[in-house]
């Protein structure tokens, strides 16, 4: 099974954000020198997902534009001697191969996916990363589902345990633990109340999928909040072909939850050594047992 493309679905509002993201796309928003979707798109590549496409809509054009060439500030770098930016900007430019589809109606994940239909050839097996969550550890997030799509065949969904308060926020799964941190799913609930969740493991916007979620998306009705959900899909594809669910380690950021988000930009910024010292010089003072 060759997973190498992948879908980031980027067309949503972002009004957790507002108003930082009134006239910028959420996934643009800088975590310390990047953009959100950057760190997306480098976890794809460490994976070897090279290429990607963004489900967008008409005010996102900007994030296939940080994936491409700007001749004119290159040329600029150039004739300034700065090379180090230059090669910078370059390496950006040319890390994946863009992809882009315009969603017409925000009709949900799951028909954000749906859109992608007829650029996933065939059979084709497929990762779809949630553009502004981020996932940090030794192994990519997105790395962990595919081996386990790899060897077992069947779709994967990444999966995090949360807080019993927190999981109205989250498709919320249940199942049967086969091996360490591995479930065969038997239940999924999207976004369910605290006293209905089945359990605390929420779906954490990575996913290795099997093609057979396309026509499930196509038979479901809309489901919570009136859209077309992904995790009502994923439970047919739990009913029918199977599917399982990993605990992902690592640490994860949901940017558009505002601590969240600057615990990201101080949590890169502390790994960039010239930074680290001039950084919590500044922070040791603002924080109450500083
Ligand atoms: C989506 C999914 C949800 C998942 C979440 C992870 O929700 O529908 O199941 O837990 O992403 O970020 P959204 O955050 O788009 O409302």
């Amino acid at each position: 099974m060759n997973i190498h493309k992948v879908i980031i679905p980027v067309a949503g509002w972002g009004t957790r954000s507002l108003p930082a993201t009134k006239n910028i796309p959420k996934e643009m928003l800088p975590v310390y020198n990047k953009p959100v979707v950057q760190y997306v798109v480098e976890e794809a590549i460490a994976s070897g997902l090279n290429d990607v496409c963004f489900i967008t809509n008409r005010d996102k054009n900007v994030i296939e534009d940080h994936f491409d060439h700007n001749l004119q500030l290159e040329a600029v770098l150039e004739r300034a001697g700065k090379t180090q930016q230059l090669e910078v900007i370059r390496r950006v430019a040319t890390m994946i191969n863009c992809i882009s589809i315009r969603q017409k109606q925000q009709l949900g994940l799951g028909h954000a996916v749906l859109c992608a239909k007829e650029v996933m050839s065939g059979d084709e097996a497929f990762a779809v990363m949630v553009g502004d969550d981020l996932m940090f550890g030794m192994n990519p997030g997105i790395k962990q589902l595919i081996d386990v799509a790899q060897s077992e065949r069947l779709s994967v969904i990444g999966v995090m345990e949360v807080p019993q308060e927190h999981v109205s926020r989250y498709g919320i799964i249940s199942g049967t633990e086969i091996s360490p941190g591995i479930y065969q799913v038997e239940k999924l609930v999207e976004k369910p109340k605290i006293d209905e969740a089945p359990s605390r493991l929420a779906i954490v916007g990575r996913y290795v999928l099997s093609s057979s979620i396309f026509k499930h998306l196509e038979s479901i009705a809309p489901g919570h909040g009136g859209e077309i959900q992904l995790t009502d899909a994923l439970q047919l594809q739990a009913n029918t072909q199977g599917l399982l669910a990993v605990k992902i380690h690592g640490m994860r950021f949901d940017t558009g939850d505002w601590a969240e988000y600057l615990t990201a930009n101080i949590y890169f910024a502390l790994q960039e050594e010239e930074l680290r010292d001039d950084l919590i010089r500044h922070l040791r003072p603002l924080l109450p047992f500083g």
